[in-house]
């Protein structure tokens, strides 16, 4: 029996360590954290090898019934090009049941998607390295720690900024989180941020903000104390923040196209200036 005709499953939790396996098989890093929350948030599917373990996976987050991420597309090596990187995309994109598909393509998966439908509509520079702001980048009033209080207003920002209802992703980001700041203004929430712990650094993400400077200093504040490097997935378009921080010290590591399909993304998205993950969008 072919690959392609094994049957793509719903994957649980309790398949987190062949998730991580098959990551590790693609020389990508295990992360952990990462999959919990893809787990929580989003649907994981997988075709089983019947040698044991994964062929492959693919995760489908949903933002209400019209936009949906998609992340995590594996395929162990041992059965690349064989056709099952389509097979998985074709599933998400039926299960998706006619949503608005948004994902970020490394130079291996973009040929995939661009076959099954997906167009290119950006790039996402992912900045790594030690961010090192200065006290003037911090500057702003109403940036403050954020509180459970804050979490409607929060939620607002977000479902404006993304076009889409992310409620449980907001919901659950204080707890994922190691940090997480907001900006208020006349008792608005104008601003919102995010740090994580990956497995090889600090993810700063999401960045919500109403200005380049507004976004600055959620940065420069959620960064301020941290030890070790950081991540920053910036999309192209924000020059201004990108020139900012590559002065405060971070290198472009490597880019990632970011595609869509069946509709535009929606949302006030220049007000989005780094992703909770490129994962998630
Ligand atoms: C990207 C990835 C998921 C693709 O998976 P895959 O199963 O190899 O993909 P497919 O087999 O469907 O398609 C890949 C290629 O194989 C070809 N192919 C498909 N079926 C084939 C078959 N039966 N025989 C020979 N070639 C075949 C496709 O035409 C395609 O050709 P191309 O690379 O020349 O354009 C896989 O390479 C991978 O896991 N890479 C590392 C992780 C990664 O970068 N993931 C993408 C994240 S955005």
């Amino acid at each position: 029996m072919s690959v392609t005709d094994l049957p793509v499953r719903r994957l649980g939790p309790e398949d987190l360590r062949e998730c991580l396996m098959l990551a590790i098989d693609r020389r990508w890093l295990p992360e952990e954290a990462k999959w919990r929350l893809l787990f929580e948030i989003g649907e994981v599917y997988g075709v089983d090898d019947p040698s044991g373990g994964l062929a492959g996976t693919v995760v489908l987050a949903r933002y209400g019934p019209g936009l949906a991420a998609v992340s995590m597309v594996l395929v162990a090596t041992r059965h690349g090009r064989k056709g099952l990187g389509r097979r998985l995309m074709l599933h998400v994109i039926e299960r998706a049941a006619g949503a608005t598909l948004f994902l970020t393509a490394t130079p291996y998966g973009r040929p995939v998607y661009e076959r099954v439908g997906f167009t290119t509509v950006g790039q996402v520079v992912s900045h790594t390295g030690h961010l090192t702001p200065v006290p003037d980048d911090v500057k702003l009033e109403g940036l403050r720690p954020a509180s459970e209080a804050d979490l409607p207003g929060i939620m607002r920002l977000d479902t404006r900024t993304s076009g889409a209802p992310r409620d449980h992703l907001m919901r659950r980001l204080p707890g994922f989180a190691a940090r997480t700041r907001v900006v208020e203004r006349g008792g608005r929430i104008t601003g919102f941020g995010a740090v994580w712990r990956n497995v090889e650094n600090h993810v700063l993400g999401p960045i919500l903000a109403d200005s380049t400077p507004a976004a600055v200093a959620l940065i420069a504040e959620l960064a301020s104390g941290l030890h070790g490097p950081v991540r920053l997935d910036l999309d192209a378009r924000h020059t201004e923040l990108t020139a900012w921080a590559q002065r405060r010290g971070l290198i472009p590591a490597f880019s990632t196209a970011l595609m869509v399909h069946g509709g535009s993304l929606p949302g006030d998205r220049h007000h989005l200036f780094a992703p909770v993950m490129v994962a998630l969008g």
